[in-house]
């Protein structure tokens, strides 16, 4: 098989370095050299219509990039405006009209927010843009900066993380670092699990937790999918709090970023079927299409990434998560329902995240949970027949194998 995945370690692991130094918060690195973080305060509710908790998403392609932002009140005229930097200093602001939708927690309070969402469309390849967002047209937000990919070059650069908090999100001033003085990320991927938990105290918590992204989400695209502590209220913070693109409320999609086909999907699906399954078939036929066409794009764009939430692989001994939660994941419902080993496998998906768990692992190329190879490359090597015979063989031979942990712990905690 080709599948290759790893496990997140979750980045907020242990406990007090959040610090108050004249009644201003900070957030302290691991890193001794790195700076505090002065966490942002949210805009006074004296001004409802403030913009607040300001961050981009890649739209369709990564030529468009999506700014979203809150306000407490409904405004008159949300707008963004952006302009290339390298563009003459007399060059028009372009103009970008923002959709904006209410959203109403689910808490006792039934706080209420603004949501809006402005696209920024077929920018220029390899382009910095300074842009800013307005509730009415005269008043601008401070301007900020964002990067184009450059489409002519075939590298990209991620961060990829999962499970990350508002309390003691010790890795905020090394990625702060890294999107501002190295400039090093083209996107940051977050594999779910946001804030803990972002409908706490009536949603306060997730408005602090999006202002505290804000200095790097707001210059990097920020991508995601859904975890588990999102559930509450049928997923309604991650559903109107992101903008992810295609039309599945952020739940499933994926993106092309650079020489990367990106899928993200929801792994809670299979767990809270409380809310339904139908969004579930909706999302595997979905996949199953997605998967077609991305392994059929090889030239173009020759790697496919999954991220999901919950694991399909992991060894830790936790309530149920790496035996029957994995496997539901793997094989689906009575074994057979709606399974995303089979599709993985099928359409050859490289490399998978997940979150979740909260230590760091990494597998061999796995399939049916047998190890196939201790080659991370072999599909460079072997056909797509050959991989199958050869985790076809493993499988059979599974008591010698077995004795072969596939999964290689490296931290836990
Ligand atoms: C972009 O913003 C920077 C800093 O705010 C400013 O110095 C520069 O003139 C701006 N460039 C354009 C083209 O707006
Ligand atoms: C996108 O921009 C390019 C120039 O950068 C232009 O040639 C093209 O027509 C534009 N496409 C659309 C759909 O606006
Ligand atoms: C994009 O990359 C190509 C190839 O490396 C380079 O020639 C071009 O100048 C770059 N474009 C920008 C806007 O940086
Ligand atoms: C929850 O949301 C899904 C869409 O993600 C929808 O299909 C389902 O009907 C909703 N369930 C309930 C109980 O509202
Ligand atoms: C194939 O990949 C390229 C490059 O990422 C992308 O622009 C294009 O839309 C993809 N085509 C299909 C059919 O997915
Ligand atoms: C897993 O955890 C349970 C409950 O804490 C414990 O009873 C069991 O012995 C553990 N199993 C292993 C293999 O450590
Ligand atoms: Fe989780």
């Amino acid at each position: 098989s080709r599948l290759a995945l790893l496990l997140l370690c979750c980045i907020s692991g242990a406990l007090g370095r959040d610090l108050t130094i004249g009644g201003r918060a900070y957030i302290q690195s691991t890193s001794r050299w790195l700076p505090l973080y002065p966490v942002p305060r949210l805009p006074s509710v004296k001004e409802p219509s403030e913009p607040r908790n300001i961050h981009l998403s890649f739209g369709d392609t990564e030529r468009d990039i999506v700014v979203t932002w809150s306000t407490v009140s409904k405004v008159s005229l949300p707008l963004a405006r952006f302009r290339a930097c390298s563009a003459p200093p007399h060059q028009p602001w372009q103009l970008a009209t923002a959709r904006s939708t209410k959203f109403v927690d689910g808490g006792p309070l039934k706080s209420a927010q603004w949501i809006h969402r402005a696209k920024l469309l077929n920018l220029s390849s390899g382009e910095r843009y300074n842009y800013s967002v307005s509730s009415d047209g005269s008043v601008w937000y401070p301007v900020m900066e964002f990067r184009v990919p450059n489409v002519s070059q075939a590298q990209r650069s991620f961060a990829v993380f999962g499970d990350f908090g508002l309390a003691n999100a010790q890795s905020l001033p090394r990625l702060l670092d890294d999107v501002t003085r190295q400039r090093m990320y083209d996107a940051i991927v977050h594999v779910g699990d946001f804030a803990y938990d972002m409908p706490d105290e009536n949603g306060a918590v997730g408005d602090r937790f999006m202002q505290m992204l804000q200095p790097i989400a707001s210059r990097v695209p920020y991508m995601t999918c859904v975890g588990n502590h999102e559930e509450k209220y049928n997923f309604s913070h991650y559903r109107n709090r992101f903008s992810m693109p295609g039309s599945s409320e952020n739940f499933f999609y994926s993106v092309n970023i650079g020489p990367v086909h990106l899928v993200s999907i929801s792994n809670e699906f299979y767990f809270f079927t409380n809310y339904g399954t139908a969004q579930l078939g909706r999302q595997y036929r979905w996949l199953d299409a997605d998967l077609r066409e991305a392994n059929l794009n090889r030239t173009a764009a020759p790697w496919i990434v999954l991220i999901g939430h919950r694991p399909l692989y992991c060894s830790n001994n936790d309530s149920r998560d790496c035996d029957w939660g994995a496997r539901t994941l793997r094989s689906g419902f009575n074994g057979h329902r709606w399974g995303l080993e089979p599709l993985i496998h099928k359409y050859g998906v490289d490399l998978a995240f997940w979150g979740h768990e909260h230590s760091y692992e990494r597998t061999w190329p796995v399939h049916n949970g047998y190890l196939c190879s201790f080659i991370w490359h072999e599909r460079v090597a072997l056909n797509l027949l050959q991989l199958h015979a050869k985790c076809q063989l493993a499988s059979s031979e599974a008591a010698q194998l077995k004795s072969i942990k596939p999964l290689q712990q490296l931290t836990s905690g």
